[in-house]
């Protein structure tokens, strides 16, 4: 297993301002020597917004994280027959709106089928509760400037990119107009993920500034390929475990820092514990009061 040294700043960061005052003979702690309970605590992801509270991939979904005081939010990208980028999870829109009952004949009701301003018709909230009735599914470009509003951030999965020929430069082509690929969004508040190696190696040829997550669990002998393209390794906490994620972490990343491991999708206190204690940087969640909680 690799050993990660935690830096002073690290330190001060997992033991708070008054690590500064120790004295300078104190031992270094590493990473894997840290107890799990005084590592720094994980970014919580929002996943399709605070989904287990309100419905998934909404602006209200947006909003619930927000509430919760959560700035990181995943959201999963399509394309219509018309060529807008709109935010839901599946290829079709069955379980998430009212699409059979609004367009009956309009069988499997695959999002790649409906123009903008036929999904724009669909109630995607009722599914989940009464009082989201209403909600519809967003745009790209609603939901972007719904994170603007909020002053949140956005990691963004782009769905099935083999249904979409170039949804990359599309989806680059909304985040620029909607004001997120200047330096500091690109900095600080933006990731592009996908299970497709190729897409997001499209996105790292395009705008090489972008960070970039690829979702899967590569074999550890194939990562230092990923780690040309890709900052982060995004795998099912089903999957993984401390060594997987230290050899991932002992790795660099196309910007030259080391790569980050985000897990997904981590819904209770005993498994948010048991990746914390993996030394994951970060945890993808419908529940993120849940996680932070268990991870703090
Ligand atoms: O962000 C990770 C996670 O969203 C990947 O799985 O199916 O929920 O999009 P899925
Ligand atoms: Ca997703």
């Amino acid at each position: 297993m690799s050993v990660r040294t935690a830096t002073t700043s690290t330190a001060a960061a997992v033991l708070g301002a008054g690590a500064l005052l120790l004295p300078a003979a104190q031992p270094q702690e590493t990473a894997t020597t840290l107890p799990s309970d005084r590592r720094a605590s994980p970014v919580v992801v929002a996943h399709r917004g605070a989904s287990g509270y309100a419905p998934e991939n909404t602006l209200a979904a947006a909003d619930a994280a927000k509430a919760l005081g959560i700035e990181w939010v995943e959201n999963d990208v399509h394309r219509t027959r018309d060529g807008v980028l709109v935010v839901l999870h599946d290829t079709d829109l069955k379980r998430t709106t009212n699409a059979e009952e609004v367009f009956p004949d309009r069988a499997p009701w695959a999002v790649e089928d409906f123009t903008a301003a036929e999904i724009a018709k669909l109630d995607a909230g009722s599914w989940f509760g009464k009082q989201y009735a209403g909600a519809g599914v967003p745009t790209l470009a609603q939901f972007v400037n719904r994170l603007e509003r909020n002053r949140q951030k956005l990691l963004l999965e782009i769905k099935s990119p083999a249904s979409y020929p170039g949804i990359e430069r599309d989806i680059l082509r909304v985040l620029r107009q909607e004001g997120w690929l200047d330096r500091s969004h690109v900095r600080d508040r933006l990731v592009i993920q996908s299970f497709g190696a190729d897409s997001v190696k499209k996105v790292h040829a395009l705008r090489p500034d972008i960070t970039t997550g690829f979702l899967g669990t590569p074999p550890v002998a194939d990562l230092p390929g990923y780690a040309a393209f890709t900052d982060q390794i995004n795998p099912s906490h089903t999957t993984i475990d401390a060594d997987y994620v230290a050899a991932v972490q002992r790795l660099k990343g196309p910007h030259g820092k080391r790569l980050r491991v985000n897990t997904w999708t981590v819904n209770d206190a005993a498994n948010a514990a048991k990746v914390h204690a993996y030394g994951v940087d970060g945890i993808i969640t419908n529940y993120p009061d849940v996680v932070r909680d268990a991870t703090r």
